[in-house]
């Protein structure tokens, strides 16, 4: 019998189809920009151990990578069941991604209701001033109505602010979940 540690999370990651959220995985769990991510089918799990500065035990996290394209819609929501965390993912390039956000936000509370969350862009790197084209006002309209208060711009290609995503929501959930 497979025994878990006390500190067990469930973490989906989605956003639209090609935002970068397999990129993002990849670069927070092996430091290295994966060029030739495919599209991903259905789900996929990865398992990280995370030490926080103020636990004494490591934490697991379960990272899924869900399908951002339509068609996996029905696939989904069976895989939001026990998230104790979400990633909502926008491509900084692609402002409808941005705005697309609300309908995922749906869908997940639908499911799960709301649990802690950080709200990314990603793609940093592609924006060539480095200035976001979602301005002040938007993000903090999109942070309010996801109720999330952590935003970050992140690059997956080199690893901008990556970890840093991870490690705040492991801290949320480590703050709200801890008996
Ligand atoms: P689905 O699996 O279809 O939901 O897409 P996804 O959100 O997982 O996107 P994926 O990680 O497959 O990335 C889509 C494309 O964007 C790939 O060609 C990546 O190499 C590229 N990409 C992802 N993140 C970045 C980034 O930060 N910078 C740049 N320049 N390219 C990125």
């Amino acid at each position: 019998m497979v025994k878990f540690n006390k500190y067990y999370f469930k973490v989906c990651i989605v956003g639209d189809t090609g935002v970068g959220k397999t990129t993002l995985l990849h670069q927070y769990l092996n430091k290295r920009f994966k060029s030739d991510a495919e599209t991903t089918i259905g789900s996929n799990f990865f398992v990280k151990y995370v030490k926080l500065p103020n636990a004494k035990q490591l934490i697991t996290l379960q990272v899924w990578d869900l399908a951002g394209q339509e068609h996996f819609k029905w696939v989904r929501s069976a895989f939001y069941k026990g998230a104790r965390g979400i990633i909502y993912v926008y491509d900084l390039t692609q402002k409808e991604t941005f705005y697309n956000l609300i309908k995922w936000k749906e869908e997940v509370e639908s499911s799960i209701g709301i649990v802690p969350n950080v709200l990314v862009g990603n793609k940093l790197d592609l924006i060539e001033s480095q200035n976001s084209i979602i301005d002040y006002e938007e993000c903090t309209f999109l942070k309010n109505n996801l109720t999330s208060r952590y935003y970050y711009e992140t690059s997956a290609k080199y690893g901008t602010k990556v970890d840093e995503v991870f490690s705040k929501l492991t801290q949320l959930m480590f703050k709200i979940y801890q008996e």
